[in-house]
Order: structure tokens, then C-alpha cells, then sequence
């Protein structure tokens, strides 16, 4: 053999070897790959058995070539045997990477809805589809919204109704009148400050209360007011508007139960229930034997209320209503601990997903 076909020799060995080692996906077919070209009988074995058959002058150039090709080759069966090896079985095109199309992909943890955000959402919704509008207010209040403008003046026994959480900053009067807000209806106030009559509105937020945790009170909770005012508004527009939501969050059959109850803030007031939707009235532990279930605060408003924000009482009259959001999704889903929606217990939060 001459020195010129001993290279030509050696170029369509190595192209075979590439393109051969391109086509391979599985670690037997590397092997016999190797055997074939790097083993005893192998090409490139054959190549560096050749060179003494080649005149003196050649052997060492055409030695080295030999085994910088050996080394190559070897190195790339290493490569290609990682690779193989770490991953399953069917090579992408370009390149010593592997990908297992069969293997089941894996899951992208997608976030969800909280419930008390899903259970916000649902009853704004529905509120929103007879002409409420759902806006949002601030989380630390004033006293005066809080408290006097809704008819509960300073040292009044009402305020006992709301243990509060007072912010310690002294104003430069020497008051403290910033506290986080105990309920939600000082957005009554701010909503009927803000713009003339008529008036239809949901506020969603959070309100905050001084009291020990157990399974029905959180000192952090999540309430949903309700405001209509206008002109001829009366105590039936109360009962069909929150007898509807009712229906559509609990289901066609529910009745629901006014009963008088006090609020400073109303006159008259109302506690509202429905009928258990779990005996259908019948009496079961979750409505305590009773048969009803409590499920917010409403009435008329006040008078004076109205007249504290500049809407003549003799004209206007309205509305107004606060319930639990927690207790509405608690008893939407059999829910028995309010504490469970603020513990971070993705077992429970999950359920909901
Ligand atoms: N704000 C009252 C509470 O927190 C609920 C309520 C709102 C009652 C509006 C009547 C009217 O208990």
C-alpha cells in the first residue's frame, strides 16, 4: 500500500465510523459499533496493524494520523455511551443528546384558586348579575368609618359587637383612631361619601377581630358587604335580592329566614338563614339540630346613616348586608374548621384545585 491510498484509506474509515455512530440509539448497537471499528478486527485496529506495511519513510505520519483518529473515535464511543447510559433510548438529530419520547411527561405545577378567593368570586358573581358592582376599600380604618358614621358613637356598649385591633400611632390630637377594620361596612360610608344615589355595590376584603381562634372565628376573615340605596327601596327588595343569592349558591330549593337582630347601623335589622341543605330542614349536626343555618347579617339602613353622608332619609332608602365568605364556602363544601383556610396545609388547599 502506498502512502496516498493509506490515507484515503484512513478518511473513508473515519466518515464510515461517524456516520455509522450518527444512526445509533441504543447501548447494544453502540457496542457492536465499537467492536467493529475500535475492537481487535476492528477498522481502525486495521488501519494501525497496516502501517508497517507501508515504505519507512510514511510509517510515522501515518502512525500518528492512525491513532489521533483512534483517539477521536474513542473518545466519542465514551461520549455517546454517557449519554446513552443517563438517558433512554432515541437520539435527537443533531448531537450526543438522548430524549425518551415514551416516558410520561411531567406534571407543571399550576397554581389554583384559594377557596376563599374561588367562594369571593362566586358571589360577587352573582350579586354582580342583578347590578352590583364589586369594589374594594382599605383594610386599616378610622374610627369614624368604622364605627361613627355607622351609628355606634365613641363609649357606646355596641362596639363590644367588634373586638377590635387598635394601631398604636397617636395622631397629633393624642388619639389613636387607626384600627384594622372589624367588618366591612365602613365602605358603606366611603361608597355613599364618594357619589350621589342610586347606589349598588359589593365590597369583598378582609376585616380583623381581637378573639381567640376556634373552629367557626379567625382573627383575620373575610366578609362581603352589600349596598343598595335609591329611591322607593324597601324591605321586600332585601328579602328577594339575598333569597336569590341564596338559591344560586346553595340551589333552587333553598328557603331562606329573617329574624329580627341588631346592628347599630340598620333599623330594621335582620339576621338572615336558609333552611339546611343537608336535611332539608329536618335537623342534623350541620345546622345544629335546627334546621337553619345562619349565613349573614342584614337590613334597612339607617336613617341617620343616610343623613351622616348627605342622602336625604325622606327620599332614599336602602339596603345593606355583611356575610362570611369562609362560612359561606364552609358550608358550600362541608368544610368544618374556619382554621383550615389560613394554616397553609396544601393537603386541604389542594382539595380545591
Ligand atoms: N357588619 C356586620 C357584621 O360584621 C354585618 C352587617 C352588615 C349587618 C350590613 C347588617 C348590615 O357583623
Amino acid at each position: 500500500m502506498d502512502k496516498k491510498s493509506y490515507i484515503e484509506i484512513r478518511a473513508q474509515i473515519e466518515q464510515k465510523a461517524l456516520s455509522t455512530l450518527s444512526q445509533i440509539g441504543t447501548l447494544d448497537e453502540l457496542e457492536s459499533w465499537r467492536i467493529d471499528t475500535l475492537g481487535r478486527n476492528g477498522t481502525v485496529t486495521g488501519l494501525l496493524r497496516g502501517i508497517s506495511d507501508l515504505p519507512v519513510d510514511g510509517r510515522k505520519e501515518a502512525g500518528s494520523q492512525a491513532n489521533s483518529l483512534k483517539d477521536v473515535l474513542t473518545k466519542k464511543y465514551e461520549a455517546y455511551k454517557a449519554d446513552i447510559g443517563s438517558s433512554a433510548s432515541i437520539r435527537t438529530r443533531n448531537g450526543p443528546s438522548f430524549l425518551d419520547v415514551t416516558l410520561p411527561g411531567r406534571n407543571i405545577a399550576l397554581g389554583s384558586l384559594h377557596p376563599t378567593t374561588a367562594a369571593v368570586r362566586e358571589i360577587c358573581r352573582v350579586f354582580e348579575s342583578m347590578g352590583f358592582q364589586t369594589i374594594e376599600g382599605p383594610e386599616v380604618e378610622l374610627d369614624t368609618y368604622n364605627f361613627q358614621k355607622l351609628n355606634i358613637p365613641k363609649e357606646h356598649p355596641a362596639r363590644d359587637m367588634w373586638n377590635s385591633l387598635w394601631i398604636d400611632r397617636e395622631l397629633a390630637d393624642g388619639s389613636r383612631p387607626l384600627l384594622l377594620r372589624t367588618h366591612t361596612s365602613p365602605m358603606q360610608i366611603r361608597t355613599m361619601e364618594s357619589q350621589p344615589p342610586p347606589v349598588r355595590v359589593v365590597v369583598p376584603g378582609k376585616t380583623y377581630r381581637y378573639e381567640a381562634t376556634d373552629a367557626t372565628h379567625e382573627w383575620q376573615f373575610c366578609q362581603i358587604e352589600g349596598l343598595a340605596v335609591d329611591k322607593d327601596i324597601t324591605f321586600a327588595n332585601l328579602k328577594a335580592t339575598l333569597e336569590e343569592f341564596a338559591k344560586r349558591i346553595f340551589g333552587d330549593k333553598r328557603k331562606a329566614r329573617f329574624r329580627c337582630d341588631f346592628f347599630p347601623f340598620v333599623e330594621p335589622g335582620a339576621e338572615v338563614s336558609i333552611d339546611c341543605f343537608k336535611c332539608e330542614g329536618n335537623g342534623c349536626p350541620v345546622c345544629g339540630n335546627t334546621g337553619w343555618i345562619e349565613i349573614m347579617g342584614a337590613g334597612m339602613v339607617h336613617p341617620k346613616v343616610l343623613a351622616g353622608v348627605g342622602y336625604d332619609p325622606e327620599i332614599y332608602s336602602g339596603f345593606a348586608w355583611g356575610m362570611g365568605a369562609e362560612r359561606i364556602a364552609m358550608l358550600k363544601h362541608g368544610i368544618d374548621d374556619i382554621r383550615h383556610f389560613y394554616s397553609n396545609d396544601m393537603k386541604f388547599l389542594k382539595q380545591f384545585s
